[in-house]
């Protein structure tokens, strides 16, 4: 989705800044970029395609200011060209915004002013903003009053940065998009290089504070830890004389500055080509820190905090994509331990939501921010449900909206594909089962938990992925199979593999592949089972192996080899022998590595897939 970034406070590094806050935000999926720097005047540069193409553009240009904002743009009104791209002007140049989200009014506001005699340059909504602005200016009102009454004519979801000529302020306001501070008010720090090798901080003696603001931390985390989250309904004003946030009505906000406790060099790429590769090579140590100080296996203990106490009786799992694949399998955990448990696509949810009776109700979410997921859980809240947070940011709009937060702690993921995360939220929902219901076996689970960074490892080391993914790279479609918690593996494994190599690939229950979907089987689609322990589901999970081979498809078992399946297979990806709790997330990792190397050998745009953003802040 977009992102913002805005910097105040050192005149001579506003648009070294911006750039390298644009170039930390690309990860969210964009298709076009630019920054606005306000002195005497505004001065805006704007392009469509890629960060490169802006500095292009920068080049020939000497523009400056004191206080400066940036947008990269994924597309929701209108298509991708630099007219459309942000920020936006009003007709007098003197007002620029940058915006994240989809402002719902921008119509009748559209006419509204266009009858009085504003013209409009771009297709998208947020060009309002500006206008609005301008005519507030225009009716004699001071510069923070004027955004402040543009902001209350806007409905729909924003992140909004607004910059005045002659002004060195930056006045920003959120509504249902995510929207940061960074507090940099230390006088020595060492410096970090920009994207063209320079640094925005070199040979500075004299530095005064300096204030970012931006829809994500790694914008900004290059520069500072310090961070204050803005919520729902807030106004934020930074200047090179400080910071400040107000509520609706302007009056003083007392908030609180966080640590961020993550390095900025876990926003690099380490030496691998891809930040997905990078991400999955970094599941070991994501897990790791998922299980720190809340598992105890001599006492067959979890702890999980105040969330020990929640013993719900029923839950729902709402959520998106991968993180629904995850629900899909928490939902399972929560069964196998008695508790009522149902796992609902977020947007699908308030269309036709299901009694809640006294369940819990769980966003399962990485990035916190997701539009559907949030819409979701405030609906089971409308509803009187209790709801709790499964997320990886700390902060995040879903951590802040819930009764309580289970953070999975993976670290910052990068690659727009989720990789990490997935594990790490697995690990977190047989926590949140071990930690709040009867389940049996526990000290079983927590020791395979605790095997789980070193199984993953000794995959990592040895999987064979690559050489499968060069014998199908070409094939037709890619279909994946497993039942039982492996069911959700499956899903996940095709969604993957549609996601990052743009190709055909389905998950189905293995039981269902004979309903229909056994007339797509031919020899050009190979068919990934997953196929753990040696029971009752791997017997029958074999059974759907054979009806495959019999259409001549070629078979990839993932295995720990206690079935027989390696008899009926063509490849064999090999998964250490543990739980099944655990035994999801090993086979989870062949699969990873196998779309991975496919989309390599493909020469996909695997950080960024086409189409795709990190974070989807629209519904
Ligand atoms: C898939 C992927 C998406 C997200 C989905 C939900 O690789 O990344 O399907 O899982 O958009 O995102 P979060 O977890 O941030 O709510």
């Amino acid at each position: 989705m977009c992102g913002i970034i805005g910097c105040v406070g050192r005149e001579d590094e506003t648009l070294d800044v911006l750039v390298h806050g644009l170039s930390k935000l690309e990860y969210r999926g964009y298709d076009s970029a630019g920054v606005a720097l306000s002195g005497d005047r505004v001065d805006v540069c704007k392009k469509s395609g890629k960060i490169e193409d802006l500095k292009g553009a920068l080049e020939p240009r000497s523009i400056g200011g004191a206080a400066g904002i940036g947008h990269t743009r994924w597309s929701t009104h209108g298509p991708p060209t630099d007219a459309n791209a942000h920020p936006h002007l009003d007709c007098s140049g003197d007002v620029a915004v940058v915006h994240n989200g989809i402002i719902e009014n921008y119509q009748s506001l559209r006419d509204e002013l266009v009858s009085a005699g504003h013209t409009f340059k771009s297709d998208t909504d947020t060009e309002v903003v500006p206008h609005l602005v301008e005519d507030a200016l225009v009716d004699g009102a001071d510069n923070e009053a004027a955004v402040r009454e543009a902001i209350s004519r806007l409905e729909g979801s924003y992140a909004v940065a607004v910059v005045v000529s002659g002004d060195d302020t930056i006045y920003a306001a959120r509504n249902d998009s995510p929207l940061v501070l960074g507090i940099d008010e230390s006088e020595a720090r060492s410096p970090s290089e920009d994207s063209s090798g320079r640094s925005p901080r070199e040979s500075n003696d004299e530095r005064g504070p300096a204030y970012y603001l931006a829809s994500d931390v790694p914008a900004f985390r290059d520069f500072t830890d310090r961070v204050v989250y803005l919520a729902d309904g807030e106004f934020a004003t930074l200047s090179a004389d400080g910071w400040r946030v107000s509520d609706v009505d302007g009056n003083t906000v007392d908030k609180d500055v966080d640590t961020v406790d993550w390095d900025p060099e876990e926003t690099g790429k380490s030496g691998y080509d891809h930040f997905m590769l990078k991400e999955i090579n970094e599941q070991p140590r994501a897990i790791r820190q998922c299980l720190r100080g809340r598992v105890d296996e001599m006492a067959a203990q979890v702890d999980i905090g105040d969330l020990g106490d929640l013993a719900p009786t029923g839950v729902q799992f709402v959520a998106c994509g991968t993180s629904y694949h995850a629900a899909l399998y928490g939902a399972q955990l929560l069964r196998s331990a008695g508790i009522p448990a149902q796992a609902f696509l977020a947007s699908e949810y308030a269309t036709s939501p299901p009694p809640i009776g006294d369940a819990l109700v769980v966003g399962v979410t990485q990035s916190g921010e997701t539009a559907d997921t949030l819409s979701a859980l405030r609906e089971a809240r409308k509803r009187g449900a209790r709801t709790l947070a499964v997320t990886n940011t700390v902060g995040s709009t879903a951590a802040r909206e819930c009764d309580h937060a289970l953070y999975i702690r993976a670290g910052p993921e990068i690659g727009v594909a989720a990789s990490k995360t997935f594990a790490s939220q697995l690990a977190a929902l047989n926590l949140f089962t071990l930690g709040t219901t009867r389940v049996d076996g526990k000290r079983d689970i927590i020791g395979a938990l605790r095997d789980l960074p070193s199984n993953i490892q000794a995959i990592l080391d040895e999987s064979r992925a690559e050489a499968v993914a060069e014998t199908y790279v070409d094939s037709g479609a890619y279909f994946f199979i497993g039942r039982g918690l492996q069911y959700p593996v499956a899903l996940e494994g095709a969604l993957k593999m549609k996601e990052i190599t743009y190709k055909h690939a389905e998950g189905f229950a293995a039981g269902e592949l004979k309903h229909g979907p056994l007339a797509l089987v031919t020899e050009d689609t190979p068919v990934f089972a997953v196929v753990t322990g040696d029971g009752e589901m791997a017997r029958k999970t074999i059974g759907n192996v054979k009806e495959v081979e019999a259409r001549d498809a070629p078979v990839v078992a993932v295995t720990d080899g206690q079935s027989d399946v390696e008899r009926y297979a063509d490849h064999v990806l090999e998964v250490p022998e543990t739980r099944p709790q655990a035994a999801a997330v090993l086979a989870n990792v062949q699969l990873q590595l196998v779309s991975y190397y496919v989309a390599d050998e493909l020469g996909r745009s695997i950080d960024k897939p086409r189409n795709l953003a990190k974070s989807v802040t629209v519904e």
